[in-house]
Formats: structure tokens, sequence, C-alpha cells
């Protein structure tokens, strides 16, 4: 049995002890919580679980998880109703389609409330050993209690990830336990009867599409009916709503310019629709997102960072692959902006201008700053009078139309001062 209890006057000690009947083990540790305030203070929660009322022994406070990043939401306020249905009720779920944010959403629940976290993934052929528990060794002396066991005992949250693909015989066990019983039999331990812990919540979630995709069946009816709140997921940017809180998270997870983050989600937004038709296998979460911005911010091009990234993940099916390269070509990418850093996107957005007059123009006035004054382009950004004397010089008054194709392919990235700047200096 573990226990926890505070000691006397002694600040942050506690004891645990371990105790079975064939031997007795007590620890001292100190206790150091670990609740970010800030964080907590963002969402109205204390009024419907107090995290300042648990005082769990240290092993369970190792499942408490910690620095989970934030959770953006249109203001639907997650968070707030998942603790709201916990307090109320103990238990709710969690339905939405994949990479919605679920998984995520339960850890900062638990690290707002800080309470344990219990995880199963029931899509996995988890054994009922390790979920009720087990004897180990000869005979009936050394039980080990299992997941749902230790949870139902010493409290938490007890968190069934793909619930519809729940085995009978566990979802069975479970009934009791969450109706007005609440208590759970051991049938393997004499029929130990374990009441549940008052402080023991459940958080399931599943995922709508899944049954159409892979013939699961859905979640077993009398746990239904136990689920006295149900929350629906979605994703930020579908179709054609597109989500600027997704566009910022992208631009602050991978470091990438608005413009590269507004045509990632774009591209997103459409495949998560063709996913919800039921065409394509998958839809990219905002983490696969990020992952393919990052991979574009190292230098990559959109399409090759995709290829590596969001295409291999959606299928392995060749055609499939095709869909989605089809859908992320069709977003204009305009130059491949792979920082921004003004210098970088300036010398790209002068590039592709004279590219667009052709291929020779470019070689030429690359090879006039070259020869003329020992510079190449990217050098123009500290000592833009060279390229602007050039440019003149080949182009005569014409060069403003020059200067007018540089401002355009700059126009959709962030006008910022230093662009500004160097628009002027180039255009006198
Ligand atoms: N609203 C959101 N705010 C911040 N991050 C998010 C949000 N939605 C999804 N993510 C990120 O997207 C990724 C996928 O999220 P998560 O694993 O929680 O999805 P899920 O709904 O549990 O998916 P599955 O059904 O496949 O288990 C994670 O990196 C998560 O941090
Ligand atoms: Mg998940």
């Amino acid at each position: 049995m573990v226990s926890g209890s505070s000691e006397g006057n002694v600040k942050n000690l506690q004891t645990s002890r371990i105790e079975s009947e064939s031997f007795s083990l007590k620890i001292n540790f100190s206790k150091n919580k670990k609740t970010d305030s800030s964080k907590l203070h963002q969402y109205d929660i204390k009024k419907y679980i107090n995290p300042d009322n648990f005082n769990f022994p240290t092993d369970m406070q190792e499942l408490i998880p910690t620095d989970t990043p934030p959770y953006y939401d249109k203001g639907e306020n997650y968070v707030e109703r998942i603790v709201r249905a916990l307090g109320y009720f103990k238990q709710c779920a969690l339905i939405g389609p994949s990479g919605t944010g679920k998984t995520h959403i339960i850890y900062l629940v638990a690290e707002l409330t800080q309470l344990p976290l219990w995880e199963i993934n029931c899509g996995l052929q988890t054994s009922a050993y390790d979920l009720f528990g087990r004897y180990i060794g000869l005979g009936k002396e050394n039980w080990i209690d299992g997941i749902i066991t230790s949870w139902c005992r010493y409290g938490g949250i007890l968190y069934l990830d793909e619930a519809n693909m729940m085995k009978q015989d566990v979802a069975t066990k479970l009934n009791p336990i969450l109706d007005a019983r609440g208590h759970m039999v051991l049938n393997e331990k004499d029929n130990e009867l374990i009441d549940r812990h008052k402080d023991a919540y459940m958080i399931i979630s599943m995922n709508p599409f899944s049954a159409e995709f892979t013939g699961t069946k859905p979640l077993n009816a009398a746990f239904r009916r136990r689920m006295s709140v149900w929350l629906n997921f979605d994703y930020m940017s579908v179709d054609n709503h597109i989500d600027e809180k997704e566009i910022n998270l992208l631009m602050e997870r991978a470091e990438i310019p608005r413009e590269t983050a507004a045509n990632i989600v774009e591209v997103a937004a459409k495949l998560r629709q063709e996913y919800k038709n039921g065409d394509l296998p998958y839809g990219p979460s905002v983490g696969d997102l990020a992952n393919w911005a990052r991979i574009i911010a190292d230098g990559a091009s959109p399409i090759d960072s995709a290829n590596e990234t969001l295409v291999a993940m959606t299928s392995d099916d060749f055609e499939v692959q095709e869909d989605v390269r089809k859908i992320i070509k069709s977003v204009d990418w305009g130059i491949t902006q792979t920082s921004d850093d003004p210098k970088v996107l300036i010398i790209a957005a002068i590039e592709k201008s004279l590219l667009e007059i052709g291929k020779p123009d470019l070689n030429k006035v690359k090879q006039r700053l070259m020869e003329d004054y020992n510079r190449t382009l990217a050098d123009c950004y500290e000592e833009p009078e060279f390229l602007s004397r050039i440019l003149k010089d080949i182009y005569g008054k014409a060069h403003v139309t020059i200067v007018d194709a540089i401002k355009k392919n700059l126009d959709n990235m962030s006008a910022s001062i230093p662009v500004k700047e160097f628009l002027d200096l180039i255009a006198r």
C-alpha cells in the first residue's frame, strides 16, 4: 500500500510508505510541486478542481505532466469545460479526428489540476495483466496492481485513448466503477472490492472517422451511457476556414515568415477536408505542420520538405501521395522564403524579379555587379547604390518597373522597416 502524509513543520518534506506482507519500505523525500502558477492563472478551473487539495505520493507525482505547451482554441474554453465535467461528473469523453489535440489537452488538464495521468491506448493489445494486475512469482503472495487498479485505488486521471477499440472484458470491468456503485471487483484477486478513490477521474477519447476507415465498432453502449459530457474537437483550420491562431502558432513554433505559415495552413485545411470526405487516409495535425515548417525554415523548398514529412506521412500509396502533392502545389508559394531575415527576402525578391524578365537579364546584372564593382547580389543589401546604378545603366528609366516588380514580390511578406528603406534606396 502506498500512503503519503505531510510531517510536522518540516516544509516540503513528505513520507511515503510502501508495505506488503513480505516487506515494508519507508521513504522520505522532499516534495517539489511543479505547478506553474502563471499557467494556472490563465484558466478558471479552481472552482471545479483545486490542485491545492491534492497531496499524492512521489511515485505518483512523477505521473503528473510538466511543461505541456499551451493549447490554442477558438474561444471554446476546452480546458475549463473538461475540468468542469470532471469536477461535476468525474468523467467525460472527447471526440475528434486525429491530430486535433485531444491527447495534448488531456496532458495540459492533468498538469493544471496536478493530477497523475494513467494513460492507456485501447487500440493496442495491452494485456489484462497490465491493466488490472497479477501475482508475480509462485503462489499468491505478491500481487502487483495494473494501471486501472492503481488508478482506482490511488486516484488521478485515467485516460483511455481510442476508447471505441476497448475490448469488451475491459469495458465490463469498468462499468461498475463509472456508475453509482463506484467500485471495481478484482476477480483475479479473490474478488477484492476496490472503492473508487475520491480523486479518480476518467477521460476517454476517440476518433469519429476511424470507424469508417478501419471498421472498428462504435463505443460500447453501456459505457457510452456513463459519460455525461461529450466534447467535440475539430481542426483549427478546415476547408475554407483559415484560423489566424494556427498561422501564428506555426510562425512561433518553426520561426517562419507569416506568408509561408499561411500557405502551410491553407494546404492543411484542404487536406483535412479531403480526409473528412474520406478521400485521404489522414488529415495533418498542427504538430505535423510544424515539422514541415521546420524543414522549410532550414532552407528546403516547400515541396521537398513536404515530401519528407507530410506526403510520406499521409500514405505509402503513390497515387494518394500525388493527390497530396497536387494540393500543395495548388497554393502560390511565391518566392521560396527560407527566413524572415529582410536580407534573404530582398535578395530572393530581386532574383525573382530579374528572372521574370529572363535568365540572361539576371546573369547580366550579376556579371556587371562583379565586373564594375566587385560585388555580388547579396552584397547589395548593405550597399544598394551599386545595384541602383547598374539597373539604371542597363534599363534606363525602365529601372523603376524592376523596382516595382521587386516590391510586388515582397508584397506578401511583412513590409518591415528595413525592406521599405531598401526599396526607397534602390528606387532613387
Ligand atoms: N489546438 C492546439 N493547440 C496546440 N497544439 C495543438 C492543437 N491541436 C493539435 N496540436 C498539436 O498537434 C499534434 C497532435 O495533437 P494530439 O496528438 O494531441 O492529437 P490527438 O487528437 O490526440 O490525435 P489522435 O486522435 O491521432 O490521437 C501535437 O503536437 C499537438 O501539440
Ligand atoms: Mg491522441
